[in-house]
């Protein structure tokens, strides 16, 4: 029988730690509940020890995923892994992934550890995590830097203590296929099934699919990846790449795995649009242009037989063409048949709201597409209370770059309206919205992308904000970019605002995450 794959999903852990992604609790959530839709076997909710957002998040996580694995990561110390456990406690099927790095430079600089004393850890923590839960992942860090022999010792540890999947990172990118291949080989020939061989590759060299490709190959079972391939540097293997070439070339690998593969495009707009990471158009399986043919020989061929050139359907992962399907006649009736055929699911409030904006942008675009639908229904995925809400914008915009902006702003009952002046709209707008608040947030990146094509499509806005050292991010969505600006600009400060409102410590924003660039063990310091 072929082999089933476990498909460990670490875009809320290792994704989340991308260079300026922010995700809050209810947004962590969104996703996870998403990447339960995708059936992955394994969702690695976050680092709880990290933050106190990291560690709500989790929990979150852990109490609203009913069908899949929660797993939160703790270092090799009793104090990360007690913090983990807590986190994870509610989840019906859970894991604890604890982790020590086993590279001689990593040993010798970062943790300031002989061998002896990391064997010694690996015991201690991996038991300790085993006496809270059965299901305990073992990682060494920089694996595929260490000595061979040494790495095969601390796994022979990790499985004597208890670990029933033992995780091999390439933490730096630097394996090639075939000597990854090779490696894991040997590895795999060492401790034979006593656990799950896993392998969890970064992109630094463009590799990361490719060399979990050869893994499985060569004995790996689990494959840690990220949805977009978001993650640290240059991010890690992704998801849907490993997915589909399983699916695609069936006959080369030989294996299976649970995913629903038509969940894919939406799993990779969800994590784009709340992260703020957007996908480059020619990105394999999601990219905008992946599924497009420009040349005249190709669209002839396409046209006469798809499978000239085409080796996958959009339909497989989720693409359904760009539909027109409901208009400005359609009812909430329909509405909600349509994006429940979708699998989205919204609270009432939010479906209002959305069926609301529907109904406005049918006042302004004439063809409703599947795409500007899905935009509309993901703005409310992590809706609810908010403490500003947008009502309207009015721009004067002069000579010398000089503009003025009026935003009218609701609070509860109360609407009110400031005016700023700033170099060109947007900087106007930012100075009016800034007028409401008592600190001076600042705009830190703003990008801007067309949902579908056309002079009338919506223009989807993406900044990200810093208030007092913390990035806060936000979305804004409209078939006037100004207004999108507008949107996401207070996207980020209700942010801002429900951190403050909870005092600072609890969800809201997970980047202060000062253990985590921390190299020692002790997680007190
Ligand atoms: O890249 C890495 O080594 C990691 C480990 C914590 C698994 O992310
Ligand atoms: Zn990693």
């Amino acid at each position: 029988m072929n082999r089933k794959i476990v498909f460990f999903d670490t875009t809320l852990r290792d994704g989340e730690q991308s260079p300026g992604v922010s995700l809050n609790v209810q947004e962590k959530v969104a996703i996870a509940k998403q990447l339960e839709k995708l059936n992955v076997d394994y969702i690695e909710a976050g680092f709880p020890i990290a933050s106190k957002g990291d560690f709500e998040g989790v929990k979150a996580i852990a109490e609203a995923i009913k069908n899949v694995g929660v797993c939160g990561l703790a270092r090799a110390n009793e104090k990360d892994i007690d913090c983990c456990y807590e986190a994870i406690k509610a989840a019906p099927k859970r894991r604890i992934h604890t982790f020590i790095a086993t590279s001689p430079i990593h040993m010798q600089h970062k943790l300031k550890m002989t061998e002896a004393e990391v064997l010694e850890q690996v015991t201690k923590a991996v038991s300790h995590a085993k006496s809270l839960v059965e299901d305990v992942e073992f990682s060494a860090e920089d694996a595929f830097r260490s000595e061979l022999p040494f790495l095969i010792e601390v796994f022979k540890r990790a499985i004597a203590a208890g670990a029933t999947t033992l995780n091999i990172p390439d933490t730096v990118g630097y394996a090639t296929p075939e000597e990854f291949g090779r490696f894991i080989k040997a590895i795999h020939d060492a401790v034979g099934d006593q656990a799950i061989l896993s392998v969890h590759c970064h992109n630094d060299l463009g590799l990361a699919v490719a060399n979990s490709l050869q893994a499985i190959q060569n004995g790996a079972t689990q494959i840690e990846c990220t949805i977009n391939g978001i993650g640290e540097r240059a991010g890690n293997a992704s998801l849907e790449e490993i997915a589909m070439a399983l699916e695609t070339r069936k006959s080369v690998f030989k294996v299976t795995h649970d995913l629903q593969i038509k969940e894919i495009y939406k799993s990779s707009r969800l994590v784009s649009d709340l992260s703020g990471m957007t996908v480059q158009p020619n990105k394999a399986i999601v990219g905008k242009n992946a599924f497009l043919h420009e040349s005249g020989i190709h669209q002839d061929g396409v046209l006469k037989e798809r499978e000239t050139y085409e080796i996958m359907k959009p339909e497989d992962i989720g693409i359904h063409g760009n539909n027109i399907f409901l208009g400005k006649h359609s009812g909430r009736h329909a509405f909600r048949d349509y994006i429940e055929k979708w699998g989205y699911h919204l609270p009432e409030e939010q479906f209002q709201n959305a069926f609301q904006e529907f109904k406005h942008l049918c006042d302004t675009k004439k063809d409703i597409l599947d795409d500007d639908i899905m935009e509309i229904v993901i703005g409310q995925l992590t809706g609810g209370q908010t403490k500003f809400n947008f009502n309207k914008l009015q721009l004067v915009t002069g000579d010398q770059l000089t503009s003025m902006a009026t935003v009218t702003i609701s609070r509860g009952e109360a609407v009110e309206e400031r005016a700023g002046i700033g170099h060109g709209p947007v900087d106007a707008i930012i100075t009016a919205i800034n007028s409401f608040l008592d600190y001076n947030p600042k705009l830190v990146d703003y990008q801007i992308q067309s949902i579908t094509k056309g002079r009338d499509a919506q223009g989807l806005v993406h900044v990200k904000v810093s208030n007092e050292g913390k990035i806060y991010s936000g979305r804004g969505l409209s078939i006037n970019i100004l207004e999108s600006s507008a949107k996401a600009y207070i996207d980020a400060i209700n942010k801002i605002e429900r951190y403050q409102e909870i005092g600072g410590e609890s969800n809201g924003d997970d980047n202060h995450r000062e253990n985590i660039s921390c190299a020692c063990q002790e997680s007190s310091c």
